[in-house]
């Protein structure tokens, strides 16, 4: 096998965006490689950090790639400049090497279709989410012909697990359960770009989670776009909590809406549940909430945030919250502030809002200036980050079971794991630990992480 390597065609696979998109890169890979391609995946960026113009491979690996395929978000603005961005310098690279081959997959494939062909001519393919499996072809024809393809979405919408998935996490393994979304909150493309929900059957769901223990999987976390819409979804986790090898069960994201006492009470019976809850807010004015259609006010969100906690002790809360959504005035943005205060997560994804052509909100006027937004961004940003130290400070001096990934990045002494509430916790420590369960003394608190050592037995 390593011998032909150099003759196989090389994708680079570049991926941004959600967890559900990671997934979909493992099936990329997978079914590339049975086609005789080698797959080389640079590293992700994943929607919840916005860093900006971050240096990635593409620029120096041009040259050594014969594919370059990047899997693409739309949920913000600015997800989708990176990749108009990238888009650009390909076009360049193309110059000095004509026959690089360029290819999407993802929302943006979804949401903008063909039209991409023309604003940029360097663009040789397209596949979208529930087309991979002509990956293969798509390259093929484009080797042959040099014309633009695409492959969109087919009748009848299915998702099924693939058993070519290439996957990397070692000891964890995303496993989907549902796709798409029949919500409307008004600032979201994923209706538009994913499609209404579907849902996988619990009997395949079983199916592929004993799969994974079976190989060794220790992990798994259920991805859907609203996993706890799915039909029975506390009865399926308590399933899955029931597979043997299995040690947790986390789940992302949750809508409030279907996050029920059923589903609190399943999470406080099964220990496997990971104790790291994720629950958008958007906002903590009811006016707001109300122009986004959450479908529910701020004292229904603070109930359930606090049944939760009452059945659940300790567990850790996440939310999303988007600052400057149409409308917002600074009354709203300080109820947004206060609810920060009041709730007390113990972390937040706070965006700006971005306007996305098509969703229900695009009709509004962005009337909340940039700077405005970024100032009511920043504000709070700032309170969550003091919540977050003030609620991480007290570990420090304490031991925490860790759930050991792997090392913290190639060639380091420094394992890193993730506590129950899957807080990232650095530790030295020697190979043989990966995959296993440990318990580490906290010792500091770097930004967001623990560092410690393995406690002494
Ligand atoms: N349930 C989905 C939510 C997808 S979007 C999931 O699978 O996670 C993730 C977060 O991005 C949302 O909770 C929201 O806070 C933010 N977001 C979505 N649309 C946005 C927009 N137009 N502008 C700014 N933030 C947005
Ligand atoms: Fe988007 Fe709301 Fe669904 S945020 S994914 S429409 S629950």
């Amino acid at each position: 096998m390593k011998k032909d390597e150099a003759k196989r065609p090389k994708v680079l696979l570049k991926t941004f965006g959600c967890a559900m998109n990671f997934y979909d890169s493992e099936a990329a890979e997978g079914i590339l490689e049975k086609s005789g391609y080698q797959v080389i995946r640079t590293g992700a960026e994943d929607s919840k950090t916005e860093s900006k113009g971050a240096v990635d491979h593409i620029g120096k690996i041009v040259g050594k790639a014969d594919v370059i395929l990047m899997n693409t978000c739309s949920v913000r603005e600015h997800a989708e400049d990176r990749i108009y961005g990238r888009l650009g310098m390909l076009g360049k690279a193309k110059r000095s090497q004509p026959d690089l081959i360029v290819g999407l997959m993802g929302c943006m494939v979804e949401e903008h279709r063909e039209a991409l062909f023309e604003r940029f001519p360097q663009l040789d393919f397209m596949v979208g989410t529930r087309n991979l499996k002509d990956l293969p072809k798509l390259i093929e024809e484009v080797r042959a012909r040099r014309v633009q393809v695409a492959r969109i979405r087919q009748e009848g919408i299915s998702i099924e697990y693939s058993d070519r998935i290439v996957r990397r996490g070692g000891f964890h393994a995303w496993l989907p359960i549902m796709t798409g979304c029949n919500k409307v909150c008004t600032f979201c493309i994923v209706p538009k770009t994913r499609g209404p929900e579907v849902s996988i059957p619990v009997r395949e769901v079983c199916r592929e989670a004993e799969r994974l223990a079976a190989e060794g999987i220790r992990w798994v976390t259920l991805l859907g776009q609203n996993v706890n819409s799915y039909p029975g979804f506390p009865q399926l986790l308590e399933m899955l909590c029931g597979v043997g090898g299995l040690a947790r069960v986390s789940f992302t994201t949750s809508h409030p809406q279907d996050a029920t006492r059923e589903l609190f009470e399943a999470i406080a019976r099964n220990p496997k549940v990971s104790r790291r809850f994720h629950l958008p807010l958007q906002s903590g004015s009811d006016r707001v909430l109300k122009r986004m259609k959450r479908l529910h006010t701020f004292a229904e969100f603070r109930e359930k945030v606090d049944w939760l906690r009452r059945l659940v002790p300790g567990i850790s809360m996440t939310t999303d919250i988007i600052a400057g959504f149409p409308g917002e005035r600074e009354e709203d943005h300080e109820a947004t502030a206060r609810a920060l205060e009041e709730i007390r997560f113990d972390g937040a994804y706070i965006y700006k809002y971005s306007v996305r052509p098509g969703t229900p909100a695009s009709k509004f006027t962005d009337d909340v200036p940039l700077p405005l937004k970024e100032r009511r961004n920043a504000g709070l940003l700032d309170i969550q980050r003091r919540i977050s130290r003030e609620i991480s400070k007290p570990f420090v001096g304490q031991a925490l079971e860790v759930f050991v990934e792997g090392f913290s990045t190639k060639g380091s002494a420094r394992l890193v794991g993730r506590s129950h509430a899957e807080k990232r916790v650095l530790f030295p420590g020697e190979a043989a630990l990966i995959g296993s369960f440990q318990r580490v003394k906290i010792e500091q608190l770097v930004h967001d992480t623990f560092v410690g050592s393995l406690e002494e037995r």
